[in-house]
Order: structure tokens, then C-alpha cells, then sequence
């Protein structure tokens, strides 16, 4: 029976569901949404402030600053609440609106950048905010998950060794790539550990992160308009780029099956299945993908039908449930 005395003692690492009945191919997907912060983010949360609290970079009257398309500012918000520290999330238009009241229940001041950096997108515009902020007042400590080595660090201590115990014979890893943390911590320690683990990143179409055109994303988590500053791409087996309207159709399929998770779990799972038919078309190997979170945060975008219409021009209305097509009604004919 597991009894806490703070909310980011709590975090369930070893979930995994079984996706062979959901998509063509063997895969299991390791779920990081199970905690109070809801969000794999929270590991690198945790990490971060615990390392700033023991370097004394934080105080009691210390405000955390942090750039965050989302989860990691509930993270922050949560552990700051908790804590007793101050935090002031800049964050763009495409954050959840949930995500964004999310902070604010835990008391954070969330400041939305309505205008895209004209060549860094929205991220260069927050980030320039956050230096602006920082160099307004010397209370406002900036965390840096874009460079800050903890990022990296909380996957190799905590993510990866704990997908290593539970799959002795795993043979490739899927991992989305936002600030690359996740990406960078688990090939690191696979790298060290376990080189014969193919890991492969997935990352939007329209990210410049692995080298590719800018585009616009409307889903937050993964993908960046700047190429991020821990990604080191030789860690890297293969890259897969997904458009977002896989993304949304992949995430309706595993919605139809019961299982309501985040964009970039559609976006994993999607180039997952498409690199698997590629790479092992015998369905022989070992596969896992990370789900960084769960789908409640984005039922005003990746499932609100006009959304989705709007953004992609796919209508999600007439989705199938296993494969049954929806009557009118609602009834599975
Ligand atoms: C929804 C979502 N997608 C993608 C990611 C990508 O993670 P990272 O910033 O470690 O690359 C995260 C991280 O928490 C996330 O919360």
C-alpha cells in the first residue's frame, strides 16, 4: 500500500499496455501518464529542482521560470506548490486550455506568447521572454529544460533502467522527441548498457529538429521550431517523421479500442508501426513505445471533431469502433 507525504512521490513505471490487437504489428507502450502531474515530464521535474535545491541555485524565495508547451509547467506547478516556490510558466496559444487551468489551480502565473518569433517560431518567442523575465528580477531562476543536463539525466537514472528490467529481450525502443530528454536519457543508458537496442526517434513533420523544413504543428509536446541543444544525434539508430493528421487518426484508433491518450502517444505509436512494417516485417521483435501522456488534456484539440476538421480536414465523426463503422446515431451498425 503505498502512502505518500508529497505529490511527486507517487509514479507508476511499470504500465505497459499490449498493442497487438490495436495496430498491425507487436508493440507495447510504456505509460508515463500515471502520476499526480500526469506526465512523464514529472521525472524531469523532479529532477531538475531536487539537483537546483542541492547546488543552492534555489531558495525559499526563489520564483522557477520555465518555457513548457505544457506538461512540464503542471510538473513545475505541482512541485512549486508543493514546495512552497513561486512559478511563472510562458507558455504559446497552442497550450491546452486544461493544461493551462491546470497550472493555475496550483498557483502559477502562466504567460501565453501569442506571436511566433519570425524565424524561431513560438519557442524563440518564449524563450526570449523567459531572458527577459530573468534579467528583470535575480528571484526568477531559469531551470532550462532546453539544456539543462538533469533533463537528460532523470531518463537515465529512472525511464530507461526500468524499461531494461522489464524487457530483458528488447530489441527496439520508439521515442518522441520534444526538449529530447526522454530521447537523450534512454539512448545514453541503452547506449552504455545495452548497444544492440535499436532506438529510434519520432518527431512531428514541420520540427527542425533532425534537420527537416519548419512547418506548422498545432499539437503540443513533441517537435521544436529550434533544434534542441541536448539532442546528440549519433545516439541515434533512425528518425521517423509523422504529419499530424496521422497523429489524430492514430490517436481516434487507439480511443476507439478504449485507451484515450495524448498526441504524441499517436505520434510514437504511428511511426512505430510504420518503421516495424519496414524495418521487422516479420513481427518477430520486441518493440515498446513511450506514451508521455494521457488524452484528457486534449479533448478541446486532437478530439473535438471541428478541430480536427478545421486543422486537417479528416472528420473524426464518422470514425469506426473495431473497425464497425458509426451509424448516425452513435450505434455500431
Ligand atoms: C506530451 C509530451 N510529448 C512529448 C514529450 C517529449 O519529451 P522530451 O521533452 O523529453 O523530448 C513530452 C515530455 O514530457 C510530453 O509531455
Amino acid at each position: 500500500m503505498p502512502i505518500i507525504a508529497r505529490p511527486d512521490e507517487f509514479n507508476i513505471e511499470n504500465l505497459y499496455v499490449d498493442l497487438s490487437s490495436v495496430v498491425s504489428q507487436s508493440l507495447y507502450l510504456k505509460c508515463e501518464g500515471f502520476n499526480f502531474a500526469g506526465s512523464i515530464k514529472l521525472k524531469t521535474a523532479v529532477e531538475m529542482v531536487d539537483s537546483a535545491e542541492r547546488s543552492g541555485l534555489l531558495s525559499k524565495d526563489s520564483t522557477i521560470v520555465e518555457s513548457s508547451s505544457g506538461n512540464l509547467g503542471v510538473a513545475l506547478a505541482m512541485i512549486a506548490a508543493s514546495r512552497g516556490y513561486q512559478f511563472v510558466c510562458v507558455t504559446d496559444v497552442r497550450c491546452n486550455t486544461a493544461t493551462r487551468e491546470l497550472m493555475e489551480a496550483f498557483g502559477a502565473l502562466v504567460h501565453t506568447i501569442s506571436e511566433p518569433h519570425p524565424e524561431h517560431g513560438y519557442l524563440g518567442s518564449r524563450l526570449e521572454y523567459v531572458q527577459k523575465l530573468c534579467s528583470s528580477d535575480s528571484r526568477n531562476v531559469w531551470l532550462n529544460q532546453y539544456a539543462n543536463p538533469n533533463n537528460w539525466i532523470a531518463h537515465y537514472r529512472r525511464t530507461a533502467p526500468a524499461l531494461s528490467r522489464d524487457f530483458s529481450g528488447l530489441d527496439v525502443l520508439f521515442i518522441g522527441a520534444g526538449t529530447t530528454g526522454t530521447l537523450m536519457g534512454c539512448a545514453q543508458y541503452f547506449r552504455r548498457n545495452r548497444p544492440d537496442v535499436t532506438i529510434v526517434a519520432v518527431d512531428s513533420a514541420g520540427s527542425v529538429s533532425f534537420g527537416g523544413p519548419g512547418g506548422p504543428r498545432m499539437i503540443p509536446g513533441l517537435g521544436a521550431g529550434v533544434r534542441p541543444q541536448l539532442l546528440d544525434e549519433s545516439l541515434v539508430d533512425d528518425v521517423v517523421l509523422v504529419p499530424e493528421y496521422e497523429t489524430v487518426r492514430t490517436c481516434h484508433q487507439l480511443a476507439s479500442h478504449g485507451y484515450l491518450f495524448g498526441g504524441s502517444t499517436g505520434t510514437v505509436v504511428t511511426g512505430a508501426v510504420q518503421w516495424l512494417a519496414e524495418n521487422r516485417p516479420h513481427r518477430n521483435s520486441t518493440a515498446v513505445a513511450i506514451s508521455p501522456d494521457l488524452g484528457e488534456r486534449y479533448l478541446d484539440s486532437v478530439y473535438e471533431p471541428d478541430w480536427v476538421q478545421r486543422n486537417y480536414g479528416l472528420d473524426v465523426r464518422s470514425r469506426t469502433t473495431h473497425g464497425r463503422p458509426l451509424t448516425a446515431s452513435g450505434a455500431v451498425e
